[in-house]
């Protein structure tokens, strides 16, 4: 059985598609364009009004919605509770694709929607959805609106009316983020937790209780649930817990993990099989991309074999970016650097002797080989005349069939009970 497809574990996908299209083929996955959509279920009634949404990237015959549920009940029990002339300061986190942040624009003349979120993707989404929105957005007052987007790494200013939050996959994010948020709510701020009932666990309603103040959830509806937390600001906070680091065991390198990061509290099994094969001691290899950085594993023991190479760190997460850029110093790498948070290379001009690569087997909460394919199409356009990509995947995945179809030799270095390791050449 092939193991490319693409299966959303929220309750997002349209009934009518759920039993034919839960499995994806690779030749469907293949389809993944920025251009073009046959999408045609994009358009969200929110109880705010309606907008169009599309997922990002954008990909053909997708059976996936850009929101979910837990968007719908959230901002369904908004409606009730806002006081639009006076809740003017709205911040939505983890909003996918701006599910939260679009119909809100509408409110008020003055509403200010501010959008923080540890995903390029997710920020370009929202972009490219108020762009596609803007017309909407802009004739009813005619003011331009648009949400400010923040990155995760950055703290959110001032005070808010009312919050939002799709609840995030790691628990370790969502304790980040409430602790942040503490510093900008009021008494009379509504807050406002929403996510899928089976993605629910118990320890993330007591993160509210422990972070936030009293906390109450709703009755699911459409497999949803809300988390309703009231800010108590007397509340005792258990310390922060620590960051986590641990050593890149063959070398006495440490690294740090920020929450969120991939691999949080030890190095990734694949990550460990991968590295005596990354070829960066190479005499050709000048240039370095670690794709899909995480806390950087790839590109610093990279480092260690090369240390002429100038080594891009390049993820989708914030978080993971700046935990990469703070292993990197904290072991005072010599190697000149740059760190950037960007969706795969699509924001990178230069070309790279070596790109490395654990490609992610999901995007938020949707399971899939559809960003590991992305991955491997832009690497190929990103490569020297000699370059070369390298990638470690589950065995079961089979990437020899996507790169085989990019890619004019695939060669595979090693192999295990769990992994392969492929070479992949222009
Ligand atoms: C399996 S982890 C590998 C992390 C690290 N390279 C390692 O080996 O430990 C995959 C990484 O890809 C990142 N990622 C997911 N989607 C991405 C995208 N669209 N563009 C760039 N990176 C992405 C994830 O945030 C995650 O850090």
């Amino acid at each position: 059985m092939s193991g490319f497809f693409m299966r959303e574990k929220n309750n997002n996908t349209p009934p009518e598609h759920r039993k034919k299209t839960s499995r994806k083929t690779m030749s469907d996955t293949n389809q993944t364009t920025d251009e073009t959509t046959n999408n045609r279920d994009n358009q969200f009634e929110s109880a705010f009004g309606h907008v169009i949404l599309e997922r990002y990237p954008l990909q053909k015959r997708t059976p996936m919605r850009a929101w979910n549920a837990a968007d719908e009940l959230a901002l369904a029990h908004l409606k009730e509770h806002i006081k639009p002339e006076k809740h003017h300061r709205i911040l939505t986190i983890n909003d996918n694709c701006g599910a939260l942040a679009l119909p809100l624009l509408n409110l008020v003349v003055n509403t200010h929607v501010t959008s923080w979120s540890d995903s390029v993707s997710s920020q370009k989404a929202i972009e490219r959805n108020t762009e596609r929105n803007f017309q909407q957005i802009i004739t009813r007052d005619g003011q331009q609106k648009v949400p400010t987007l923040i990155p995760s790494t950055q703290e959110p200013e001032g005070f808010f009316d009312v919050v939002i939050i799709q609840i995030p996959k790691t628990l370790s994010l969502l304790e980040y983020q409430l602790r942040t948020l503490r510093d900008h709510l009021t008494n009379h701020s509504i807050i406002i937790g929403c996510g899928m009932v089976k993605h629910l666990q118990h320890s993330f309603t007591e993160l509210f209780e422990q972070l936030v103040g009293p906390t109450v959830t709703s009755l699911a509806k459409k497999k949803a649930r809300l988390i309703l937390p009231t800010f108590n600001p007397d509340l005792a906070l258990a310390p922060a817990p620590k960051t986590n680091q641990y050593s890149l065991e063959e070398w006495p390198l440490t690294l740090t993990n920020l929450s969120n990061v991939f691999a949080q509290s030890k190095l990734d099994i694949g990550t460990r099989f991968f590295l005596p094969n990354l070829g960066a001691d190479q005499q050709h290899v000048r240039t370095i991309f670690d794709l899909g950085c995480g806390n950087g594993a790839l590109g610093i023991a990279a480092s260690q074999t090369n240390k002429e190479a100038h080594i891009l760190f390049c993820d989708d997460s914030y978080l993971a970016v700046k935990s990469a850029e703070q292993s990197f110093h904290d072991n005072s790498i010599s190697n000149p650097a740059s760190f950037k948070a960007m969706d795969c290379l699509s924001d990178e001009q230069r070309k790279a002797d070596l790109i490395l690569c654990n490609p992610p087997f999901h995007q938020n909460n949707t399971v899939g080989t559809h960003i590991a394919l992305r991955m491997f199409q832009q690497a190929q356009q990103h490569l020297t005349e000699q370059g070369e990509l390298r990638v470690v995947g589950n065995r079961h995945l089979d990437y020899r069939i996507p790169l085989k179809r990019l890619f004019k030799t695939v060669n595979i270095l090693d192999s295990n009970k769990k992994f392969s390791i492929y070479q992949a050449l222009n």
